[in-house]
């Protein structure tokens, strides 16, 4: 009985879906009962281990194996019929005599033939094989088993991922737990984790990798670390991904050295000497990343050089080694002065780039955030990319959500990145997609292409949240091929990472596809940016901290109007920056898009829109209407309970409902605060009113619960909520009652409480002293998302029970137990009556 009790775990374990395997799981396919169309063996034209020919050899075995059940052997013999073959073309001549199919391949290319029992999957080069091989389990794994024939080249050769991991094992901007690569200083000793991942990227056609913040440390030249990297490229290889590192500027003076100075003897062969040393041990070595005079980063501006001067330095010492130079162009001031009203930080790009269009070495690219600012919720492209048609340029999206919920929310930006992808910039009156600037392919640059900010972590799924890794995927295929169309690459995500069921397809594509339009309504929308915490974590609503400082992501808002005047005839001029028929466009009210009415124009508060609304009525409805689209995706969520493993289902299930309470808290602060400021009243009234709630800080108050009031005060219901300040003493427990002022009835019931970083404080609510449910603060061990340490916008967190049978008159209790800084915080209860659709 024991043995076969333990038979069965481990049948559950092997099943088990954790996440770890994304959308490389291979799992069994109806339509490929019979192996009978199957070739009878694999080929691999090459037998070294370090190769990506000898790693899809491999990954066909170990694909088809789960796909058909099937394991097939790998050799590398002659056979021609009822194979797979997959090598570079050059291999596969050499072996089998000339093909005509392979003269259109481009570097990294391949070319895929189906037939019943004959598979060729040739690539460009060795790189390109291993990209047919997955492309060819992905068909099959989505039961695509007819036979097809066609080449597939790359739009552009860089396609990069960057991540941003501090040597410490801390991730900048990472959500799904510390660095896979370092800690304490070091590469860490087991990098398994970092060959599955390369073997993601693989399986995406992502050819390189920056592993190391571009905050960077100086450190991570050292000789141990050196050797760390080298371990690094060493388990990389095998998957055609080449690392590459970012640099701080200033390394050679803590190593010991006077300057910095890029154009300094001294400095530029310590460069050099570091550059032959790191490319002897990593001879593929991907090339550097540079973000330099940014942030309070070392650059070559410290020493009057130009920002080319930098770039080229590095340039220069790479290019013996075949390196790349990907140079950054977020480049600002970050003392920006509101009180100047043409100071503008979206000028900051092109007025510190478009001079030194040119000047560039033929191994730098420039590295442009998509829009003008930083990773907002939506931004105009950035007017950079119409001013380097003499550099090679790149353009940098975020995987990592930072500004988009810090994947606690479900937020799928393919569609996002297509918009600015597709975004005709119109240079010189010729069409000048976004896409065939980095390319390469408009200014007929012979470099160019695309980096993504990553930051996956230590957590077994890669990004915290299942469903954001719908993002890493469409990132990669979008980097491939920027036409495809993003339901599609969606909708292939799906089925390799859940099921091929319909309704599992249609209900994650729907809830995907509302999930962009629904953060940007309940975070700021017209084109005013991410309304959040801009000098802190950037994760919650403080529409208060956008302005009134340096940092330049002003929204301008007075008790009358709103927006930053960017025209050139009254504005910063940043209109202007964009080819004269996009200048135009933004220059004009009337023509600008009304989603960036508010990036581009300054208009009172009544302003009409299109749609016949004033710009605060808009704001009102929007946060409104995409709280309740983020609370329409529980329902849906639990539409496939039993479609899907129970593990993610659950884990799904969780961030889900996090969402729904947390958008209501994005909804209620911005629009409290703007009602505060502009003292324009909702016109549907619900703005400041919530006849479902009692108030936390007017209920009876014993134990060691006090009032406290919020900062900032919109981000608490009525600015006040309580907590227990002395969680170490005999006061560390409280609780609140009243009596329930309702009629009779079943409500949802919701409270809100304060779910900080530090301490796991416990709650209970009851009525009539029978409990209704129990919860502990831990958020910090289940979302991973940066850490905030008081109650606020970014803590205020919601918890629902549902349908609970309720007197009028019934004595709610709710009994808080501190942990340490966690003074079990609690903001409101909500009784929401059952099938009202009552909004509170
Ligand atoms: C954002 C982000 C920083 C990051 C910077 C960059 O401002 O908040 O953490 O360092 O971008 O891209 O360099």
């Amino acid at each position: 009985m024991m043995r076969f009790l333990l038979f069965l775990a481990s049948l559950a374990l092997a099943t088990a879906e954790d996440g770890s395997k994304a959308w490389l799981r291979y799992a069994r396919v109806a339509q490929a009962n019979s192996t009978s169309s199957l070739p009878a063996s694999i080929i691999a034209l090459n037998t070294t281990k370090s190769s990506p020919v000898y790693t899809a050899g491999q990954e066909l075995a170990k694909g088809i194996q789960g796909i058909f059940g099937k394991r097939l052997p790998i050799s590398n013999g002659t056979a021609k019929t009822s194979s797979i073959i997959v090598g570079t073309a050059a291999a596969y001549e050499r072996e089998f005599g000339n093909s005509s199919h392979f003269s259109d391949l481009k570097e990294d290319g391949f070319w895929l033939s189906i037939d019943v029992e004959s598979v060729r999957i040739i690539g460009q080069n060795e790189r390109g094989a291993l990209y047919g091989a997955f492309e060819y389990l992905s068909h099959i794994a989505q039961g695509r088993l007819g036979g097809t024939s066609f080449i597939s080249n790359p739009n552009s050769p860089i396609r990069w991922v960057n991540e941003w991991d501090n040597l410490d094992g801390t991730i900048e901007r990472g959500y799904a737990g510390p660095s896979i690569f370092f800690k304490n200083g070091v590469v860490v000793d087991d990098l398994t984790r970092v060959a599955e991942y390369a073997r993601l990227l693989a399986s995406i056609k992502i050819n390189g990798i920056i592993i190391n913040n571009v905050n960077a440390k100086a450190e991570l030249l050292n000789s141990t670390n050196i050797e760390g990297l080298a371990r690094i490229a060493d388990v990389m290889r095998p998957f055609g991904v080449q690392v590459g590192i970012s640099l701080n500027f200033a390394s050679p003076q803590s190593f010991g050295l006077k300057t910095f100075d890029p154009l300094d003897t001294s400095v530029i062969s310590w460069w050099n000497n570091v550059t032959n040393q790191i490319y002897s041990r990593v001879p593929d070595m991907a090339g550097y990343l540079v973000k330099a005079n940014s942030e309070g980063q070392p650059g070559p501006l410290t020493y009057n050089r130009t920002l080319a001067d930098g770039a080229n330095m590095f340039a220069k010492v790479a290019k013996p080694h075949g390196g790349i130079v990907m140079f950054r162009a977020f480049v600002y001031d970050n003392h920006l002065n509101e009180s100047h009203w043409k100071d503008d930080r979206a000028n900051a790009a092109v007025e510190f780039f478009k001079d030194l269009d040119g000047k560039f070495d033929d191994n730098v690219v420039v590295q442009i955030k998509y829009g003008a600012i930083d990773f907002q919720v939506r931004e105009p492209v950035s007017p950079l990319f119409a001013h380097l048609p003499n550099s090679n340029t790149a353009i940098e999206l975020q995987v990592t959500q930072e500004y988009l919920g810090q994947q606690a929310h479900l937020v799928y930006l393919a569609p996002m990145w297509k918009e600015t992808l597709e975004f005709d910039m119109r240079v010189d009156s010729k069409p000048s997609k976004v896409q065939d600037i980095i390319s390469g392919q408009r200014f007929k640059r012979p470099l160019g292409g695309s980096a993504a900010v990553v930051n996956v972590g230590t957590d077994t799924n890669w990004l915290g949240h299942h469903l954001a890794l719908s993002n890493l995927y469409a990132y990669g295929r979008l980097a491939w091929n920027p036409s495809e169309d993003a339901k599609e690459i969606l909708q292939d995500w799906i089925s390799l990472t859940f099921s091929q069921d319909q309704k599992v397809i249609d209900t994650i594509t729907k809830m995907s596809l509302l999930s962009w339009p629904a953060y940007e309504n309940y975070t700021g929308n017209l084109g005013i940016q991410t309304l959040t915490d801009i000098t802190g974590n950037h994760f919650g609503p403080n529409p208060r901290a956008m302005d009134n400082n340096g940092w330049g992501q002003w929204t301008r808002a007075d008790s009358l109007s709103i927006g930053m005047d960017r025209t050139v005839s009254n504005g910063t001029g940043n209109a202007g920056q964009y080819p004269k028929e996009i200048a135009e466009m933004y220059e004009n009210i009337e023509t600008t898009p009304e989603d960036l009415l508010l990036w581009f124009h300054h208009v009172p508060y009544t302003q009409k829109l299109k749609s016949g609304k004033t710009v605060i009525q808009h704001f009102y409805d929007s946060h409104y209407a995409g709280a309740e689209t983020a609370a329409s995706f529980v329902p849906m969520w639990e539409s496939l309970k039993g479609k899907l493993d129970e593990q993610r289902y659950n884990d799904v299930l969780f961030r889900q409902i996090y969402q729904a309470g947390h958008a209501v808290v994005w909804r209620d602060a911005i629009n409290n605060f703007y009602h505060n400021l502009s003292s324009i009243e909702d016109e549907q009234k619900r703005v400041g009113r919530h006849p479902w709630r009692i108030e936390a800080e007017g209920m009876q108050l014993s134990g060691g619960y006090v009032p406290v009031h919020i900062e900032p005060p919109e981000a608490g219901s009525n600015s006040t909520a309580i907590a227990i300040l002395a969680t170490n003493s005999t006061a560390s427990t409280g609780s609140v009652t009243t009596t329930v002022p309702f009629e009779s009835g079943t409500y949802d019931i919701g409270i809100q409480y304060f779910d900080i970083s530090s301490g796991r404080a416990s709650w209970s609510i009851s009525l009539n002293n029978q409990t209704v449910g129990q919860w502990i603060g831990n958020l910090e061990d289940k979302l991973g998302k940066a850490a905030a340490d008081s109650m606020n916008g970014h803590t205020s967190t919601r918890i629902t029970f549902l349908g609970v049978k309720v007197q009028k008159g019934d004595m709610l209790r709710v009994t808080g137990k501190g942990d340490g800084k966690e003074g079990a915080g609690l903001d409101y209860v909500v009784f929401l009556p059952k099938g009202k659709m009552v909004i509170d």
